[in-house]
């Protein structure tokens, strides 16, 4: 290209958190504004990093250099590993950045970092850049996390403390979020969540923020952001509707799962995937299988490799031992877009992560919703008491409990219904992307501001 037309183009540098429920929007922002005639630098740290594949060709990959070992993620869990990742990269990035500015000839329009990655923000000002924030997760989310650091600033959020008997109340303003629904991650201390969210909270010198939602999901709460952050805020989602998806797993899709879907019948089969962090105890997992297989519905299972505790079984020996229960089909990770737009798919048995929640919506399929952690809690309750496409399996889950509410979705005139207002939910989602859609113009919005 010749260096005019090189001057004339922008770039955009993107810092994605690495974990594949953050990767995977952000490259979805990058296809999209890739289509619009950016330049596009993805900055990644050496943890999780994304092997570009040639259909990403077009972008520019670095690394932020990091020296923290895998094993650290395991031992501290993600809240505290993200915590740590921050401090690390605090002066490589700037380093990075530095680099970047001295060898790209297109100038930078701005830098967008996931909520999580708030080390890049002063790097960012010091360079006199324009800083945008991505966030990955609803905007109701985003409320509940300035929530938590309120009430944990007036009295250490002693609602959740044992014993109070307060976390089935609803946060005030916030209905219909309990005070067990708030995002405090189980894999951490409320510190360590507290300390996060002030962070991911803190705008700094964002001149934005953009939010992977829909206006007709989240209005209430984009309006609150809107109003509390003082900076303009853009749903442009469900980005994976807007664009053409790039190819961003980090684990090798198994395919074969979708012939096993061409010969079953039409919404005959529960599809389940706990998420790419989530894991459950071996004890849970039997009783799961036992209760899908009383449901008589056909399921299949995203069995994560490390994603069942406490099992004396290897894996390989768990599978085929749930396999024998029939009906079933299992893998280690599925191609879920495919999954869940394929017809023979009635409902989804998810933990509710943001991502697989607008996948869902996005093809009208129902919900069970069983969140384990963070965002996943109040995911769950809009699912089931705002949108009302979805069934939330609360307590000890017990094959009973598993067949009933299986049931309730699959076979159940409660589920008919679940099902049309799910099928109605699509529709809306599709519109908000298309021309003159809500997400459409927002998204539109925010690239005239470079
Ligand atoms: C994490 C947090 O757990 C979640 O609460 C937050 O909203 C985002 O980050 P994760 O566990 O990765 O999310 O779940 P989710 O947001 O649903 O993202 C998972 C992604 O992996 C989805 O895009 C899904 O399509 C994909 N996936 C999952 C597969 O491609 N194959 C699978 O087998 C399972």
């Amino acid at each position: 290209m010749e260096k005019k037309n090189l001057a004339m183009r922008r770039r955009v540098v993107l810092v994605p958190a690495p974990a594949q429920g953050h990767i995977t929007p952000m490259m979805q922002l990058a296809r999209a504004l890739h289509f619009k005639g950016f330049a596009i630098t993805v900055a990644q740290t050496k943890f999780n990093y994304l092997n570009p594949s040639t259909d990403l060709s077009d972008f520019q990959f670095v690394t932020i250099p990091e020296t923290l070992p895998e094993s650290e993620f395991n031992n501290l869990g993600p809240g505290r590993f993200m915590v740590k990742l921050a401090k690390e990269c605090h002066v490589s990035f700037k380093e990075l950045l530095g680099q970047l500015l001295v060898s790209e000839e297109e100038e930078i329009a701005c830098v967008i970092y996931d909520e999580f990655m708030y080390f890049v923000e002063p790097a960012v000002t010091e360079f006199k850049l324009r800083n945008v924030i991505l966030s990955t997760t609803s905007a109701s989310a985003f409320v509940c996390r300035f929530v938590v650091c309120k009430l944990y600033a007036k009295d250490g959020l002693a609602q959740l403390k044992e014993g109070s008997g307060r976390e089935e109340e609803l946060v005030p303003e916030l209905d219909p979020i309990r005070y067990k629904d708030l995002p405090v991650s189980a894999f951490a201390s409320v510190e360590y969540s507290v300390e996060l969210f002030k962070n991911t909270c803190y705008k700094g010198t964002a001149s934005s923020v953009i939010i992977n939602t829909v206006r007709c999901l989240d209005m209430s709460s984009l309006e609150w952001l809107q109003q509390e952050l003082e900076i303009p805020v853009y749903p442009i989602g469900p980005l994976h509707m807007a664009v053409t998806a790039p190819p961003t797993s980090l684990l090798e899709e198994n395919v074969s799962c979708i012939e096993w879907l061409n010969i079953q019948r039409s919404s005959s089969v529960i599809y389940i995937s706990l998420g790419s962090i989530n894991s459950m105890e071996t004890k849970e997992a039997l009783e799961m299988a036992s209760g899908l297989v009383s449901s008589n519905q056909n399921f299949l299972w995203v069995i994560r490799p490390g994603s069942i505790r406490g099992s004396e079984m290897s894996e390989e020996e768990l599978f085929s031992k749930m396999i024998t229960l029939d009906r079933g089909y299992i893998v280690k990770w599925a191609p879920q877009k495919q999954v869940l737009a394929h017809s023979a798919v009635g409902a989804f048995w998810s933990h509710c992560g943001w991502n697989s929640t607008l996948e869902s919506l996005g093809e009208g399929v129902p919900m069970i919703c069983r969140p384990f952690t963070a965002d996943q809690k109040g995911n769950a309750r809009y699912l089931e008491c705002v949108w009302k496409v979805g069934i939330q399996v609360e307590g000890e889950l017990e094959r009973g409990a598993v067949e009933r509410a299986v049931k309730r979705l699959m076979v159940d005139d409660e589920g008919i219904e679940m099902k049309r207002r799910a099928l109605s939910l699509k529709e809306k989602l599709k519109a908000s992307v298309l021309a003159a859609g809500s997400s459409h113009n927002s998204l539109n919005d925010f690239i005239n501001t470079l």
